[in-house]
């Protein structure tokens, strides 16, 4: 049995997708949540891009205990001296070094021979060598490099002391039985100890099938982000990779140590915190992934759950829609159920959970799964500190013969600030009484509603995008009035942008 190891790079490649933008302590978040599910290496960020992206990997190095923690960089000295320096206090840090190899890279981007390319390659391993045991290279756009010169590259690091080959399809260009053959040919090229890794980007929609192929070929390492986010069209998705692995298990001959149970939960995070939305019908975790609709479908589900379904939604951590909790539920009673959930909170989160749960007990009968989910998710949002703003009340007068006009309070650290605003319609005007009292005026990029459950009870969920000075955030509020999760969504928009704010004056002098 072959044990594959689960490279996650959401928090470097993944955060390289188009409006995407986490601040340090939101990859803290998803750092922890990652370890949870059980990943063997997360690439924290790449430190030489920000001071944000080299505290974010001093923060995640200095807290995670069993993930390996690796940190990208250029095979440039001023870029391992930062990253090395970000790495100081992980426990189990990793190196990984790039360099583009192909053709088209070296002539246009690199300006470079391939002589040069061997040069540097070889250089900056024996450099980095000197500082780290573990260390992993890339040669990027291998898939457009020529084969013997790509494999003649990947002989130099390896003489240099590299101990995981990293063979990336860049631009997504790769056929999954092209691939699996390279993937092969390097395998049977190359010493038995170093591992060779695989890295798959879905330009052309093949990322999991390429990835799989390598894997079939002799890949040991698999790089891959949670819902597939990243670069363009994405990376491979975690998740889909891992049920390939699980649900074809006599086909690939492969272990995994991933903890399935978690994927779900890790999904919603990823999307919570990004502002990326999970496509209704992405595998796995799609909200349509275990939807039956047509009627015969659902009939034989009903006589034989496997005439339809090759896995079940538990094995992901998908909640069974089932009522759970009321007004009288306790305390006790919500810690046994979050913790079915996988959702294991400190004393004073679950006080603080208890409190919300309380309050939306108030406003909707029935509580399940989800809204427990969306409970929960509220209290991991908030990040390294106490959040500056705080919404205390809000009124709006709206309707078809009105002017649409909202009255805000936020309270700014034991301080009540009031204001108010027209708009041009009733969420408009709320923005804009909030404007006023932060001083800011945030463009908003994004502003997305959904329900969390069904039901017109529901609790709605609001996701915004907001651009500040530059700067990308993203904020979700979660209430059964609209209107307040919409409040509520962006004021931890504007905390994130202070927050953000905050890092970036603070000089990052390693962990
Ligand atoms: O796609 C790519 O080539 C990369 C490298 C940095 C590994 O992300
Ligand atoms: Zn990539």
């Amino acid at each position: 049995m072959n044990q594959i190891i689960f490279f996650d790079t959401t928090l470097r490649d993944g955060e390289q997708s188009p409006g995407a933008s986490l601040t340090s302590s939101a990859k803290l978040t998803i750092a922890r949540q990652l370890e949870k599910l059980k990943v063997d290496v997360i690439e924290a960020g790449f430190p030489v891009a920000s001071e944000d992206d080299a505290y974010a990997v001093s923060l995640i190095g200095k807290e995670l205990k069993n993930c390996v923690v690796c940190a990208l960089a250029r095979c440039v000295v001023r870029d391992i001296e930062i990253a090395l320096r970000s790495l100081e206090k992980a426990r189990k840090p990793r190196l990984h070094l790039f360099l583009a190899t192909s053709e088209i890279h070296r002539k246009y981007k690199l300006s470079k021979a391939k002589d040069e390319i061997i040069k540097i390659a070889r250089d900056m391993v024996k450099f980095a060598k000197n500082f780290i045991d573990d260390i992993e290279f890339s040669p990027e756009d291998a898939t457009r490099t020529e084969p013997d010169f790509l494999l003649e590259v990947c002989k130099t690091v390896v003489e240099q002391g590299v101990k995981t080959l990293n063979i990336p399809d860049t631009v997504g260009y790769a056929v999954p039985e092209e691939y699996g053959n390279l993937i092969k040919f390097l395998r049977d090229n190359l010493p038995k100890t170093v591992i060779l890794s695989v890295h798959c980007h879905n330009d052309l929609g093949l990322a999991v099938a390429n990835s799989l192929a390598a894997i079939k070929n002799g890949a040991r390492q698999v790089e891959c982000t949670i819902n597939g986010i990243g670069e363009r069209a994405g990376n491979a998705s975690l998740e889909e990779i891992a049920m390939n692995l699980v649900v074809r298990k006599g086909y690939y001959n492969a272990e995994i140590g991933i903890d399935t149970r978690q994927i779900y939960r890790t999904s919603k995070l990823v999307s919570s915190l990004t502002g990326i939305p999970v496509q209704p019908n992405k595998a796995i975790v799609g909200d349509n992934a275990f939807r039956h609709e047509a009627g015969i479908h659902q009939d034989g589900i009903l006589k034989y759950r496997e005439t339809y379904e090759i896995m079940h939604p538990k094995m992901v951590g998908i909640p069974e829609s089932k009522l759970v909790l009321g007004k009288h539920s306790g305390r006790h009673a919500l810690k046994i159920r979050l913790e079915s959930l996988g959702i294991s909170p400190d004393e004073d989160s679950l006080n603080r959970i208890f409190q919300q749960f309380k309050k939306l007990a108030d406003r909707k009968k029935e509580i399940n799964d989800l809204d427990l989910i969306a409970l929960a998710e509220q209290e991991t949002m908030p990040v390294s500190s106490e959040p500056i703003y705080t919404l205390e009340y809000f009124h709006i007068l709206s309707g078809t013969t009105t002017v649409p006009s909202a009255t805000v309070r936020i309270k700014k650290k034991g301080q009540v600030f009031e204001d108010a605003s027209l708009g041009d319609g009733p969420i408009d005007a709320l923005y804009k009484a909030i404007d006023r009292i932060v001083k800011l005026s945030p463009k908003l990029e994004e502003y997305r509603i959904s329900a969390v459950t069904g039901g017109k009870d529901a609790q709605g969920e609001v996701t915004v995008a907001l651009t500040i000075d530059k700067a990308r955030v993203v904020g979700k509020g979660v209430s059964t009035d609209i209107i307040e999760a919409s409040a509520k969504a962006y004021i931890s928009a504007i905390n994130q942008y202070f927050a953000k704010k905050g890092i970036k004056k603070r000089k990052y002098r390693g962990a």
